[in-house]
């Protein structure tokens, strides 16, 4: 069965085309990063209207490069949520309504699933269970994986999402959105212990987090610099260091404690921060340590993308499951909700 994904719950038109028998056959994305960074962030309407322009292009862009014709897509898989809502509706349309013209089943996908089995589509796929770290624009969450739907929730954000806190973070260091990308860059010029950051929340047991206190500490830190006239580029790649050493330190830490609690010997990390590659690193060596091993997509699908929704709503649809002809997309929605595979 041939897929057709579409992910349109924020700021990226992502479009992908899923055989069940072959694999990803095609994917085509449009990001709308450009348009964003005039205003620091994602501006909802301006990101809703954007989607209904390029997802029919994007569509015919995914089935040309993979040479098919719709006529062989034998179902459509959609985000249904979370996201913004404007934005989820374009692509919760299009897909239901495709589906139902061409008289294939269609499915709603949760987008934070959708990241969490991105890894599947790479030659080395975890299998379950595994425990899995999200970490993304809006979510940072410890989850036991025993199969599709079977999430069980070990730890999240009492406040900012990892990524969210990059975002922040980079703007207070005159980077633009998004600020993960710009603020690893940055510190890859930095010198390693120059500032030193706190590690919210690992002085205590428990896998929360908390990113808000990074951030404060990051605002103080610039406002001292510039205070003492020291807000020099070189400056800035030391706080960027540093914030990224903490969160990166912080994230390490609670994944082996979550390994050790659980004893669990696969880690996937996915969401668009796992594309950070000093993350990357800080956890190969602590897996190493533990005798697990780490598991991640590869970058462009760490971030958002359609495959990841074709791959998803493929397993679900496979399973018997299917949506009604209702559109309803769920804005907020805890993956726990999930129906099980
Ligand atoms: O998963 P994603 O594309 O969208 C959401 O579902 O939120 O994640 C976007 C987030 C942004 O906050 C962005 O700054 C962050 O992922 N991000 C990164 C990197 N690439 C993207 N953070 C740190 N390092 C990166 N290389
Ligand atoms: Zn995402």
């Amino acid at each position: 069965m041939i897929v057709l994904g579409i992910e349109t719950s924020c700021d990226e038109t992502g479009i992908a085309l899923y055989d069940s028998n072959h694999g990803l056959l095609s994917d085509a994305l449009y990001s709308q990063i450009k348009m964003h960074t005039d205003y620091g962030g994602v501006v909802p309407e301006l990101a809703s209207r954007d989607h209904i322009r390029r997802v029919i292009p994007l569509i015919n862009q995914a089935l040309e490069k993979a040479g098919i014709t719709k006529k062989e897509i034998g179902a459509v898989a959609f985000t249904k949520g979370p996201g913004l809502i404007g934005a989820l509706m374009v692509g919760a349309c299009t897909g239901r309504a495709m589906a139902w013209a061409w008289g294939v089943p269609a499915i709603g996908v949760h987008h934070m699933e959708g990241h969490l089995l991105a890894p599947m589509l790479e030659d080395q796929p975890p299998s379950f269970p595994f425990l899995a770290l999200l970490v993304s624009g809006g979510h940072t969450q410890l989850v036991r994986v025993d199969g599709i739907g079977q999430y069980h929730l070990l730890g999240e954000s009492v406040d900012d999402a990892a990524g969210e806190a990059f975002d922040k973070a980079a703007a207070m260091l005159g980077l633009d959105y998004p600020g993960g990308p710009a603020i690893a860059q940055l510190a890859a010029e930095g010198t390693s212990g120059r500032f030193r950051f706190p590690r919210p929340m690992t002085d205590r047991p428990g896998l929360d987090f908390s990113f808000s206190g990074l951030k404060t500490f990051t605002l103080n830190t610039v406002a001292q610099c510039q205070k003492e006239g020291c807000f020099e580029d070189q400056d800035r790649a030391d706080i960027a260091r540093a914030f990224e050493e903490a969160v990166v330190d912080t994230l390490t830490l609670k994944c082996r404690r979550a390994l050790r609690q659980t004893g669990l010997k696969q880690l996937v990390i996915a969401g668009g921060v796992s594309a950070n590659r000093s993350l990357r690193a800080a956890l190969e060596k602590m897996v190493q340590g533990e005798g697990a091993c780490l598991r991640y997509a590869r970058p462009e699908f760490c971030t958002d993308n359609g495959a990841m929704i074709a791959y998803a709503g493929c397993q679900r649809l496979m399973a018997g499951q299917q949506e009604s002809l209702e559109v309803a997309p769920v804005p907020r929605w805890p993956m726990e909700n999930l129906e099980p595979v």
